[in-house]
């Protein structure tokens, strides 16, 4: 496995690898790497001949007052898990590659990027897709591979791919939980024990909006209801918001119905979490 920081370094490593025709699936992270990274890797490896995993804590896409700082940083821990999975390359680069200009170019998708996680995180999502962008036209993947834990970062970076002619496939794949139901999140790692139970509310709320729905219940309103019932037992928990969406346009639905996508943030105790369901189509 082969440790990159430089980008121009990576392209060449990658130039060679085109020229022996190989396929590459990327996986792009943060690091502090779990469950959920080493199951986007593994889809990554099962379906290419070359896995790049970058490593890279953006900090456009962390706002003033936000946990850039504090996020984990596990360089050596993350290496070893890569080493593991048989990850061909890890990019590692500093902010100054990332970003070389002090005023620079940024990437903006518009409407999607404004609701939900964007209004309460303004300019989370441009920094989201300005480096995408940015490690898309540095690795220039055959498939990138992302969480759909992360369902409004997926739906904005497909927008973008599509709207700027980036090639290359994208998959999303689905969320790695606890035993309890919490969602796999690098941030878990800021949560005591107490709150790591009390953060499975968040699914539990989700559960009971898919069961909701599944015994034929379709008004938006009253479920959202129900499921800020459920949320506000726990009292770590404060919700930012519970929406019933279209799970491609993120438009938000009066009815919800199979195929719909129940998204929610919470703050446990200090921490931000997110988590989502799409209601699945076929008989539960
Ligand atoms: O999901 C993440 O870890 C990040 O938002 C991403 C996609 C690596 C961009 O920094």
């Amino acid at each position: 496995m082969k440790m990159i920081k430089k980008i121009a370094a990576l392209k060449k490593e990658i130039k060679a690898l085109r020229q022996k025709h190989k396929t590459i699936g990327f996986v792009p992270t943060m690091g502090a790497l779990h469950a959920g990274h080493v199951k986007l890797i593994r889809c990554a490896r099962k379906q290419n001949s070359i896995v790049i995993v970058s490593i890279f804590v953006n900090p456009a896409q962390f706002g003033p007052a936000e946990d850039f700082k504090k996020y984990p940083r596990t360089l050596l821990n993350d290496a070893a898990v890569c080493r593991k999975e048989g990850v061909d390359i890890i990019f590692s680069p500093s902010v100054a590659q990332m970003y070389p200009s002090v005023r620079g170019t940024y990437v903006t998708v518009e409407g999607l990027s404004n609701v939900l996680c964007g209004a309460g995180r303004p300019g989370h999502f441009r920094g989201v897709a300005t480096v995408v962008t940015k490690l898309m036209n540095i690795v220039e993947p055959d498939t990138m591979y992302l969480g759909q834990k992360d369902a409004q970062q997926a739906a904005v970076v497909k927008r973008m791919a599509r709207d700027l002619f980036i090639s290359g496939k994208i998959r999303v794949i689905p969320t790695v939980r606890q035993k309890n139901g919490l969602a796999l999140s690098s941030r878990n790692a800021y949560l005591s024990e107490k709150e790591k139970n009390d953060a499975a509310s968040l699914y539990q709320s989700l559960m009971l909006a898919q069961k909701l729905v599944k015994s034929g219940l379709n008004d938006a309103g009253l479920i959202i209801r129900r499921m800020k019932g459920l949320l506000a037992k726990f009292k770590s928990v404060k919700i930012d918001y519970v929406s019933v969406l279209d799970a491609q346009t993120f438009i938000p639905l009066k009815k919800a119905k199979r195929g719909c996508l129940v998204a929610l943030a919470a703050r446990v105790g200090k921490t931000r979490l997110i988590d989502n369901i799409v209601i699945p189509k076929s008989s539960l």
